[in-house]
């Protein structure tokens, strides 16, 4: 298991993010960190600025919780993040929240998005958290949370719930290879979707926008447009690491979608589009693949591991060498967040460590993304036009 985490390391890790730091608002670094005592969780939270303490049931030990300070305040804005039941997407919420915003959980198990819920509330008493469910791998469920959202709008929409290295070819509710299904297609409908809702945020002075979490795994990765659900023998390979065909494949979509999505809205729309890697974080993302860690392909729930213990131990090996979750969403949350990251400055880029960088040549290929938006509307049946 460390082999495979050390490969990976090498060939998809960055810097730290607050060495770079070109992106970042606050020159406070309040942390939140956990600490795992005798029988119980105790929180010890150290600033300049704050000191809190607090204690709540907790899954993910080794996940250290940003203050508020980092953030430009964001009372009165509303927020959706994908997967924010655990790893950056909680990291995110809890940031977000903190800085007074109204953050939905946007999640595929209630129960867990109720968990994440008490544990942000247990850290900051700001912002208003809602819980609502979102299954990617599912475009009715995709259709039913637009429905549920109704007229309101959506400042932030943060792309950030994903899978990878699913060992064996798994599909989604509709018969797409899981990777790309939950990855990109399934945030491609949501974004469709809540369009409306984003446009309307920009409308009112807000702003708005779309941060998609990709990967520099992407680099690694080709859109299979011949076979875009890896079906050909040999097409789904590597998948028992992190450097997964399909996961990689799904991760350029991310970056390609990005950029096509920033290409298609007409000037004088305020919706700044952009994609990041966060680079190697200590999360559940390694869930799947793991020779002492199985989850389940349809409902991410570990297998073999009802007391979370065997989680915890990959978490204390991995945070010897990846960067904690509060540390890495900096990037994801300076572009959600900074007043000067605006369309103009944004523009489709791709953001690694906080500074704007080259993706691969094919996610900046534009007739590449162009073809890629026309096979992504025709797989989920959705015409989006972004105006
Ligand atoms: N960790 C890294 O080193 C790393 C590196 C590069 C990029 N990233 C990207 O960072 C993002 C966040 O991942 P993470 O590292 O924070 O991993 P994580 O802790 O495993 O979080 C992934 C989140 O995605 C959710 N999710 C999975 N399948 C879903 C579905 N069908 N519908 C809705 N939500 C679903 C998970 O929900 P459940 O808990 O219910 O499964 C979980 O909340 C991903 O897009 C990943 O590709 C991570």
């Amino acid at each position: 298991m460390l082999l495979l985490l050390g490969l990976f390391n090498t060939a998809f890790s960055h810097s730290p993010p607050a060495r770079m730091g070109s992106l970042y608002t606050g020159e406070a670094r309040a942390i939140a960190t956990m600490q795992i005592g005798g029988c119980g969780v105790g929180l010890h939270i150290s600033s300049r600025r704050a000191a809190i303490a607090g204690g709540a049931a907790l899954l993910l030990p080794t996940t250290r919780l940003p203050s508020a300070a980092a953030l430009p305040p964001f009372a009165g804005r509303t927020v959706v993040i994908t997967g924010a039941n655990s790893g950056l997407g909680l990291a995110s919420a809890t940031q977000m929240a903190a800085a007074g915003a109204t953050v939905i959980l946007a999640v595929r198990d209630a129960s867990k998005g109720a968990e994440a819920k008490e544990r942000i509330r247990a850290v900051t008493q700001n912002g208003a958290l809602e819980v609502s469910e979102l299954d990617l791998g599912d475009l009715s469920s995709v259709k039913s949370f637009a429905k549920r959202w109704g007229y309101r709008p959506c400042d932030v929409l943060m792309l950030n719930a994903g899978v990878m290295a699913i060992p064996q070819r798994a599909t989604t509710e509709d018969g797409f290879e899981r990777h790309l299904g939950v990855n990109h297609l399934g945030h491609f409908a949501l974004t469709a979707r809540l369009w409306p809702a984003l446009k309307k945020a920009a409308a009112g002075g807000g702003a708005a926008r779309v941060v998609v979490v990709s990967s520099d795994g992407h680099k690694k990765g080709t859109i299979r447009f011949d076979d875009i659900n890896l079906e050909k023998p040999g097409a789904y390979k590597d998948c028992s690491t992190p450097f997964c065909s399909a996961y990689t494949q799904s991760k350029l979509a991310n970056v390609l979608f990005a950029k096509e999505l920033e290409r298609r809205i007409p000037p004088g729309i305020e919706v700044a589009v952009s994609s990041v890697s966060p680079g190697l974080v200590n999360t559940a993302l390694f869930r799947y693949s793991l020779p002492d860690l199985k989850a389940d392909v349809g409902s991410g729930a570990l297998v073999g591991d009802p007391d979370g213990s065997k989680l915890r131990d990959l978490q204390k090996i991995q945070g010897y060498f990846m960067t904690p979750a509060d540390t890495a969403a900096q990037t994801q949350l300076a572009l959600a967040s900074d007043p000067k990251l605006d369309r103009a400055a944004v523009s489709g880029g791709y953001y690694v460590d906080g500074k704007k960088t080259p993706p691969s040549k094919e996610a900046d290929d534009a007739a590449v993304a162009s073809k890629m938006w026309e096979l992504s509307e025709r797989m989920t049946g959705i015409a989006f036009v972004p105006e």
